[in-house]
């Protein structure tokens, strides 16, 4: 039988993962790739010329290495836990280059087109349109992976902002904003609070006479270096964690998640309280911005509700003298290729954020849309994993009417949890939703057998990071390496900041010991539980 060809539309980190999971699966990858180069978001360029979104000099990695690598590529030990936009490029090139992806690319090919083939409900084929060097080309596809990002447009709502026309200094969109040196001794407004504006805010203020932080609703502020200096993500994404959350109120969730945020510093003494929960809306990653507030550079202000010729007056009917204004409004996401297709509607509804379900063949998958609560690069890469097994017919997925019955009631649970917002619904939470995927693949890891038969693995699972390594140690696309990089991870973690070598502090084995012993009585206790329930 002939291989089928698929289509990856991008060469960004979704998109590589995408080629190498069609080549896992015998499938044939074709990847398009409008720039000249791969890594999408995270390949810097200093003038902006047509890179969406665009990232500034001092970008920094807000997830820790071991959550973000792919899942058989470990980063290298002695990289730092939080990744400089060129190592991270540097990381990507030695995935590409590892599994051999760049032949399967062709640079500077924009996708234009992408549209059902009159027989597509028997062959579920795809007709791709793509120009390069300004000639049109159609080529035909038996499946199509959009790895297009999720933040491939600006967020620019300079209507909202009267007298914006009207002010005589300079305003930029941070997608323009690479470094601080035109603001230096300036007075600067930046709207907006994400993790984009924190930083920003944060940077410029080194050199600016005064910088006024605007925000509508607050925001909660994490910081990657957590208790014990250990990496944020890398301490509280772990199973045990989890299975505690899951089994805790949501309430007390958030309470809890609070009041350590705010035992850092106060939210509502720094005027960053949020008008939300905590885990109701996009959180701000940023460790520096406290600093800044409590040495007066930085200073919060409410929404701006006009700007004059040389001023900003905000909600609060203060004005304050301004040279300059930074949009951070963000980024959304458009398929322009997609556009007289009905594959989606407006609220891009799709099974587990990957599959449309309105089409009679399952050939088209979306991956890495979708705004995980943790690292996208391992998450897409499942999507992925998941995806070339449905389209190699390895797999199937639901009727129309279950998947659909699944997405309302998705969206049920994200409108009671969440604030309204247009990204809402493709927010997930990582370890779930890593397990959700990996369930439909038979790639989950089974703990409780673990526990039985390999103890000192399955505790590391449990009690330490729940990194992407665990979806490779068992079922297709199995990795050899996975269980040893699983019991290296902390020496990984380790290992760049010992760059003083100290007599080692030693593995404490009580510690070891007690939580052993924690773990056999939950078994105890859950088998308890199952048999009780088989016997009645
Ligand atoms: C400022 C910022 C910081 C971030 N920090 C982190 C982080 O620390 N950790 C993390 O996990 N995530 C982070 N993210 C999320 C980030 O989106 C992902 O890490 C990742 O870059 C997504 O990769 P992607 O391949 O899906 O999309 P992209 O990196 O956007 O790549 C998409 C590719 O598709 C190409 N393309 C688009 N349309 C076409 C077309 N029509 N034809 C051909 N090619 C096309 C583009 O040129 C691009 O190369 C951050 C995002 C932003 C904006
Ligand atoms: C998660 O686990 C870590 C250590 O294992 C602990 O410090 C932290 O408080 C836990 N967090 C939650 C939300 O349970
Ligand atoms: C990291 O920053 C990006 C860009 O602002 C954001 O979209 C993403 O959600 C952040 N990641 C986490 C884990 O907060």
């Amino acid at each position: 039988m002939r291989a089928k060809k698929i289509a990856v539309i991008g060469a960004g980190v979704s998109g590589l993962g995408a080629i190498k999971s069609c080549l896992e699966e015998g499938l044939e990858p074709v990847c398009f790739e409008k720039n000249n180069d791969i890594g999408g978001l995270w390949n810097y360029e200093e003038t902006p010329k047509n890179r969406i979104p665009g990232i500034y000099k001092s970008l920094t990695s807000n997830t820790s290495k071991e959550m973000t690598a792919f899942s058989d590529f470990p980063m290298p030990d002695h990289y730092p836990n939080y990744l400089h936009h060129s190592k991270m490029m540097e990381y990507i090139r030695m995935y590409a280059s590892h599994f051999g992806l760049i032949n399967y690319i062709q640079f500077q090919t924009k996708v234009c087109r992408v549209k059902k083939r009159p027989d597509f409900s028997s062959s579920g084929q795809w007709e791709v349109v793509v120009e390069m060097d300004g000639k049109q080309k159609t080529c035909i596809f038996d499946g199509i992976m959009i790895c297009s990002g999720h933040y491939n447009q600006k967020h620019f709502p300079l209507q909202d902002f009267s007298g914006i026309k009207k002010f005589r200094g300079k305003y930029l969109h941070t997608w323009e904003y690479k470094h601080p040196d035109n603001f230096v001794g300036k007075r600067v407004v930046v709207i907006g609070i994400g993790n984009s504006g924190a930083d920003v805010a944060g940077e410029i203020s080194r050199v600016a006479e005064q910088i006024f932080l605007s925000t509508r609703r607050g925001a909660w502020i994490w910081n990657r270096v957590w208790d014990n200096g250990n990496p944020m993500d890398a301490t509280l994404f772990t199973r045990y964690n989890r299975t505690v959350q899951k089994f805790c109120p949501t309430f007390l969730i958030n309470r809890w998640t609070e009041n350590k945020l705010n035992a850092r510093f106060n939210h509502a003494n720094y005027g960053l309280q949020a008008k939300h929960r905590i885990f109701s809306h996009q959180t701000v990653i940023n460790d520096d911005l406290p600093n800044h507030i409590i040495s007066g550079r930085v200073l919060i202000k409410p929404n701006v509700k006009e700007f004059t010729e040389t001023s900003a007056i905000f909600e609060d009917g203060t004005e304050e003298k301004i040279d300059a204004v930074v949009f951070a409004t963000g980024y959304t996401f458009s398929l322009p290729f997609l556009e007289d297709e009905d594959i989606l509607d407006n609220q891009h509804s799709m099974f587990k954020c990957v599959f449309p379900p309105h089409l009679e063949k399952p050939t088209l998958a979306f991956i890495g849309l979708l705004q995980p609560a943790g690292s996208i690069i391992p998450t897409s890469e499942l999507q992925s994993r998941w995806a070339v097994r449905v389209f190699a017919g390895l797999q199937k997925l639901p009727s129309e009417s279950d998947m659909l019955a699944e997405i309302n009631r998705r969206k049920k649970e994200v409108e009671k949890q969440c604030v309204k917002s247009p990204g809402s619904v493709r927010r997930v939470q990582f370890i779930y939703y890593m397990d959700e995927i990996a369930s439909e693949i038979g790639v989950k890891p089974n703990l409780f057998s673990l526990l039985i038969w390999d103890t000192k693995l399955a505790m590391e699972m449990l009690y330490g990071p729940c990194t992407p390594y665990q979806y490779r140690l068992q079922g297709p696309g199995k990795w050899t390496g996975a269980r040893t990089a699983i019991l290296t991870q902390r020496n990984r973690i380790l290992k760049p900041l010992r760059t003083r070598v100290l007599k080692d502090s030693g593995f404490s084995s009580s510690l070891f010991l007690f939580k052993s012993i924690c773990a056999i009585i939950l078994l105890f206790l859950a088998m308890l539980v199952i048999t009780s329930m088989v016997c009645h």
